[in-house]
């Protein structure tokens, strides 16, 4: 029996210096990896973002949604975005946490009516007692295009999952900021996102802080606790026990 999953996000701006192509911060994922090794339970599914890798790479190869798609663009940015899949998974294997990198372009697919991902090939997984690894990526739809995926959009889907009661969205501010330059502790989805500061570094192809909130949407709706933080100093860790930890809650 599987409950209460905590979903982690590990945005891209907290694994990839969002301003340097390909600058992946190791010290980062080392620190995710030694808190969840603390944590100790395998209840956990995460899920990363791009970064300087994905979004520069869906710029630089001019990689297009809609017109002539070049397989070349598709197969290096995928390669790519493996790559740093298999650097976060190796700093975890280090700390003794056992992840199962799964490919998100192997298991989803883009229907008329959204994802359609079957959540059997994730759980089976947590149930063996690894933490599966998912990814933002390039995935194909219906009508045979090929399409960037956020890795939000795989947590939003994951966390319509009965088992999943928390979703902890990592990233390198200390919470949502607000006008006035200070954390929100509490942000209600009612609010207005445009007086919010976001930094989003150079290279963003899947829409921002925006694209994030409304993602996240549908969860909250679902009474599932959706929080928003920079893991460092052991906050993921006291995020995860329960404990105080600054960062931003995302209410109705
Ligand atoms: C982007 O994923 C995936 C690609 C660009 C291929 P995300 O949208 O989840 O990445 P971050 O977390 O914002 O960097």
């Amino acid at each position: 029996m599987l409950e209460g999953i905590t979903i982690i996000k590990l945005g891209g701006s907290i694994i990839t210096d969002k301003t340097v192509p390909f600058k992946i911060l190791y010290d980062n994922i080392a620190d995710i990896a030694e808190q969840i090794a603390k944590y100790g339970r395998r209840n956990l599914l995460l899920v990363h973002g791009g970064g300087s890798v994905g979004h520069y790479l869906v710029e630089k190869l001019k990689f297009n949604e809609k017109e002539a798609q070049d397989p070349k663009a598709i197969s290096t940015i995928i390669y790519e975005m493996d790559n740093l899949t298999q650097t976060i998974s190796k700093t975890f294997l280090e700390f003794d946490v056992p992840v199962v990198a799964l490919q998100t372009h192997s298991i989803a697919f883009l229907g008329e009516r959204g994802i359609v991902l079957d959540p059997k090939f994730i759980l089976n997984w947590l149930r063996k007692g690894l933490i599966p690894i998912l990814k933002g990526d390039i995935i194909l739809g219906y009508d045979s295009l090929a399409r960037v995926i956020s890795g939000d959009v795989i947590v939003s889907e994951l966390a319509k999952l009965n088992e999943v009661r928390k979703v902890i969205m990592c990233f390198d501010q200390d919470g949502i900021i607000g006008k006035d330059g200070s954390i929100i502790k509490q942000l209600s989805l009612k609010s207005n996102f445009e007086e919010l500061i976001w930094s989003t570094g150079k290279y963003d192809v899947t829409g921002g802080l925006r694209a994030k909130l409304n993602a996240m949407a549908p969860i909250v709706s679902l009474k599932k606790e959706v929080y928003f933080m920079n893991p460092k100093r052991n906050r993921l860790l006291n995020a995860l026990v329960e404990k105080e930890f600054k960062g931003t809650k995302l209410v109705e």
